[in-house]
């Protein structure tokens, strides 16, 4: 597997095109991915702490304990984004750090850590861009119903209030929520995320309420003079299994709940047609009068996630009409993911279709792969089918921009390998190798392959 086949050689061989002025650069993480230091400061559990601690759900047990002892290694981790020459950076405030158990007043020793972060970013040229949820739920919060239960939105929005109080000085931009669709399916529908519960369809309400509390923390925001609020979803472009008219029944459906239902309501301030799950959000009791308007004051930019396209086919007599199919081929990563470039084309092309004037300005705020890279007797790590993947990707995103997408930045994931979820240390997707061990980054031939067409872009040169 993983051999560097280079798929689209050809278009390779092209000079990279050249991105509108002040395109953003720069690369996506997250807290509970990196930061370690979990009982540090006051900091206590989040869903994700106590869901490692479970036997079995963990890929050999790992946990998020140390991570990439980040929030030690915060300098060490700057110094080389300066030296990548990245113009942003996309990381996410861990809501236990800054408001223990999740009501209440701010950990100020918490918040210092992302001010010092804050700080440094900003002398070294980086735009700050925090996600204020990227999964790590206080768990006093979930075991009062989580995302299940209608007051966390109301937490959510309390939290968002703290952190920008500290921050939003300084931050301009901000993202809310990180791909809610995940947290709804893994975390409470199918249940290999974090808090892992297995409720089905009956994981529909963390939806509504998770896109309530973005909408609430959008006006906190907002009311701290916060300049931009974006939303993170991840999409995916879905193709049917064949023609028949059950496979495209099937995709429809799919496509109804990963790409319509965190969007339309944010963008259109309407739910989609749910009647596929044999549901109509007019009837459920959860969605009260006047919801929709809270859920959608605005977004000044949407963040798009994406890593490949989905293939589905129906699947009849269950309650989840459809079922996944596999991608054959093009190359696939080390987590098993095809490697489809155009997808991302497809995906942006299709958001402006069919949001037209709705849709603000996008971001891809996460896009990458993973690869078992390992060093070689040297200590470098030579990750080509790394760089070929970017390349690939961030020729597709051009091509969306030459069909009159207005995006604006790119964001890769991700700076440093880390801990991948369910996956623990297995999955590396970063542009630095971090040795597990020692805790040593070294940055990977990608790194400098990112650096090389930043530079490139900045100077208005193509990167040949
Ligand atoms: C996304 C997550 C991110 C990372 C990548 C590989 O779904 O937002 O934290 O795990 O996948």
């Amino acid at each position: 597997m993983l051999a560097a086949d280079h798929y689209d050689r050809l278009v390779n061989d092209l000079p990279m095109p050249q991105f509108p002025p002040g395109f953003a650069w720069g690369v996506a993480t997250a807290a509970y991915q990196i930061e370690g230091a979990v009982a540090e400061d006051g900091r206590t559990d989040s869903v994700w702490d106590t869901f490692c601690r479970r036997p079995g759900v963990i890929r050999d047990g790992h946990t998020g304990d140390v991570a990439d002892d980040h929030y030690h290694r915060w300098q060490e981790d700057v110094a080389l984004m300066a030296d990548l020459g990245i113009s942003a950076y996309r990381f996410s405030i861990s809501w236990p750090r800054v408001q223990p158990g999740g009501i209440g007043k701010a950990n100020e020793a918490g918040l210092d850590f992302y001010d010092r972060l804050t700080d440094a970013l900003l002398a070294a040229g980086i735009t700050p861009i925090p996600t204020l949820f990227h999964w790590d739920l206080p768990q006093p919060l979930e075991d009062a119903g989580g995302w299940l239960t209608r007051d966390t939105a109301a937490r959510f929005a309390d939290y968002a209030s703290l952190a920008a109080g500290r921050l939003g000085d300084r931050i301009e931009t901000w993202i809310t929520l990180n791909e809610p669709f995940v947290v709804m399916a893994f975390g409470y529908a199918l249940g290999m995320h974090a808090p892992g519960k297995a409720l089905m369809l009956d994981a529909l309400p963390t939806a509504h309420h998770q896109l309530l509390g973005h909408g609430l923390a959008t006006v906190a925001l907002r009311a701290l003079g916060v300049k931009q609020v974006l939303i993170t979803n991840n999409y995916s472009p879905i193709w049917p299994a064949s023609d028949s008219a059950a496979d495209l029944a099937a995709a429809g459906a799919w496509d109804t709940l990963q790409n319509r239902l965190f969007t339309d309501p944010v963008l259109l301030g309407s739910y989609p047609d749910m009647s596929a799950f044999g549901l109509d959000i007019a009837d459920v009791d959860y969605v009260r009068p006047g919801d929709l308007a809270v859920i959608s004051p605005g977004i000044d930019g949407l963040g798009v996630n994406y890593y490949n396209p989905t293939r589905v086919s129906a699947l009849a007599d269950s309650p989840l009409p459809f079922q996944m199919e596999p991608i054959d081929g093009y190359p696939v990563t080390a987590f098993g993911w095809p490697v489809v470039p155009a997808g991302l084309t497809e995906q942006l092309v299709q958001l402006r279709d069919r949001y037209g004037d709705r849709l603000p300005p996008l971001y891809v705020t996460e896009n990458g792969c993973s690869v078992p890279d390992e060093p070689a007797a040297d200590g470098s790590i030579d990750d080509q089918f790394r760089i070929s993947y970017l390349d690939g990707h961030i020729r597709a995103l051009a091509a969306a921009i030459g069909a009159g997408v207005d995006v604006r930045g790119y964001l890769t994931w991700t700076m440093m390998d880390n801990f991948e979820w369910a996956e623990g240390y297995h999955q590396r997707f970063g542009l630095v190798y971090v040795d597990f061990e020692t805790l040593r980054r070294t940055p990977k031939a990608s790194f400098g392959w990112y650096r090389d067409m930043i530079s490139a872009q900045r100077h208005g040169a193509s990167l040949a």
